[in-house]
């Protein structure tokens, strides 16, 4: 299973610690991830939860810049400790399908780049819509790995590859544009989606391109391209490095709503 799905069993947790603080000091992530605070409508005193929460350091900074109280959930005990050791008092250990708070327990609640990794994400939506109270916003951020490009020869090898990384390595790596669908599906109001689109034409910035490279030998090790497609892959990729022309990008969504006030549609979506 892929690394974030969970941390903790894989044979060195504190390296995807590691992996969250790199992509921290990314330009691109800094600018979407300050959208996704203002997009929860920070209010001085009120109450937010980020689910999913990694190393908290998205969370540390709507307490610290909006004088608000934080809260962060992550199934993941190593990214607990890491969110401690940055001074978050609130968090728990716990599943993003049941959350540990009562309904109505807060001002608003997100999940950056947590949806895609969790079994079923129509009922972590669900959990969210439950803990914030009526007129609280929700605020969700993935990539969606459908709007993947990468400039190499063989543009119908990349885009096995791309397909690889999008349908196996990720368990819901497609979804972030269905993100508002399911909002609406739960009677929320004001809907809003912008897209972010992440360039890379520094092959090794954004993690190494979230390791794309190795992309191809892990499909081929999986039975999904032969072995000499993934080397062909893999020197195509260094082409394009060499010749200054490497280009991959991915589009994030950002997908915001607010919980209706009592009385309307979403009780009985909610608690059916
Ligand atoms: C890609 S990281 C993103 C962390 C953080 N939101 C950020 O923006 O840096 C995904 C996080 O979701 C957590 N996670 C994955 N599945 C989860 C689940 N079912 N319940 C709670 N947390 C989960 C992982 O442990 C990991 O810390």
């Amino acid at each position: 299973m892929h690394g974030f799905a969970d941390v903790d069993s894989q044979s060195d947790p504190n390296s995807w610690v590691g992996v969250l603080d790199r992509l921290t000091t990314e330009p691109f992530y800094q600018a979407y991830q300050e959208r996704v605070r203002e997009l929860l409508h920070p209010t001085p005193g009120r109450r937010y939860v980020e689910v999913g929460a990694g190393t908290g350091a998205s969370a540390a900074r709507l307490r610290n810049e909006h004088d608000v109280s934080v809260a962060t959930v992550d199934r993941s005990l190593t990214m607990t400790a890491a969110m401690q050791a940055r001074g978050l008092t609130q968090c728990a250990v716990g599943d993003a399908h049941r959350l540990p708070f009562v309904d109505n327990s807060f001002d608003g609640a997100w999940a950056d780049r947590t949806l895609q990794h969790v079994a079923d994400p129509p009922a972590a939506i669900k959990e969210l819509v439950r803990v914030v109270r009526p007129s609280g916003r929700i605020v969700l951020a993935d990539p969606d790995y459908d709007t993947q490009v990468l400039d190499i020869t063989d543009q119908n090898l990349a885009r096995r590859v791309l397909r690889f990384r999008a349908d196996v390595l990720l368990r819901n790596g497609t979804l972030a544009h269905q993100h508002a669908g399911l909002l609406a599906t739960h009677g929320l109001v004001d809907v809003t989606v912008e897209p972010r689109t992440l360039l890379v034409r520094n092959p090794t910035a954004v993690d190494n391109v979230f390791g794309l490279r190795s992309w191809a030998a892990t499909a081929a090790q999986r039975g999904a391209l032969d072995p000499t497609e993934a080397h062909a892959f893999e020197d195509q990729f260094d082409e394009a490095v060499n010749a200054n022309r490497f280009t991959y990008a991915v589009t994030f969504f950002l997908t915001a709503a607010t919980v209706p006030s009592h009385g309307s549609a979403r009780q009985e979506n909610v608690r059916r």
